[in-house]
């Protein structure tokens, strides 16, 4: 899902020249640099923490800086199919282990603009990213968008569907999210079906507190009854 987002790490390349603004942020937000939290507004009642998700098949678990972790980053953001519709620049060894050290530190979702990204780990060896974004804090209107990535060379085997269930889930039940939105590159369609299977439905009108979309992107988005939120088990 678009981040499916960097504004947030796992957003859809938006050209620079198409609407800047987005794009600034974004590099800012992936780099850990956000207003000030004093400027942010309202939190939520109670910081929500990086868990630790089991699925089938994956464990999603916070980004650790370690060697092995971080070849397996290199491998993973150093594909093309990666980086087409992902803000994240080519990068060697040196700069690939700098973006996961930053990613250790999105483990909290408390007040607007907060991201958090989970490891999605398959036997071991660190195969791809989900992440949520906090858009919008309020009870009522609390707004997350995900954010997906798999190894290509893993790619329609449902680790993606399995991976992204499982924090669907962890938003609605834990971060108390109302409302679940992605948004990507529309002619990336295998993000569009990941999004769809989860439930997502394509918008025609923004809601409050969904995230901003740039020209030639797609917003997906789905209300958090309970019944919306597919289980890890059933992806
Ligand atoms: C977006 C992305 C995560 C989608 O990955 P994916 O491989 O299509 O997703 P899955 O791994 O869940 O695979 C789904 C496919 O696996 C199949 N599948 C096989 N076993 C499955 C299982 N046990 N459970 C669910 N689906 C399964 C599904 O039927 C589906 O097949 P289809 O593509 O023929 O419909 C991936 O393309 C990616 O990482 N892209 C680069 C990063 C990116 O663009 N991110 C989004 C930014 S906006």
């Amino acid at each position: 899902m678009t981040q499916l987002t960097a504004r947030h790490p796992t957003r859809p390349r938006t050209p620079v020249w198409s609407n800047p603004l987005p794009a600034v942020k974004d590099a800012l937000a992936s780099a850990g640099l956000h207003r000030p939290r004093a400027l942010r507004g309202e939190r939520i009642e109670h910081p929500v923490d990086a868990p630790v998700l089991r699925t089938e098949r994956l464990v999603l678990r916070p980004h650790r800086f370690t060697d092995a972790d971080a070849a397996d980053w290199l491998d993973l953001q150093s594909e093309p199919a990666v980086r087409e519709f992902l803000p994240w620049p080519e990068r060697d060894a040196r700069r690939s282990a700098r973006h996961l050290r930053d990613r250790t530190r999105h483990t909290r979702l408390w007040q607007a603009d907060d991201f958090l990204a989970l490891a999605v780990e398959l036997d071991g060896h660190v195969i791809g990213d989900v992440s949520l974004h906090l858009r919008s804090v309020a009870a009522s209107t609390r707004t997350v968008e995900m954010g997906w990535v798999v190894h290509p060379s893993l790619g329609g085997r449902g680790y993606a569907t399995e991976a992204a269930a499982a924090l669907l889930e962890f938003a609605v039940t834990t971060v108390g999210a109302q409302r679940v939105t992605a948004v990507t590159d529309a002619r990336n369609t295998r993000s569009v079906a990941l999004a769809k299977r989860l439930g997502l439905v394509a918008q025609t009108a923004r809601a409050a507190g969904d995230p901003a979309v740039a020209p030639g992107e797609t917003l997906l988005a789905v209300s958090a009854a309970p019944a919306a939120a597919p289980s890890a088990a059933r992806a």
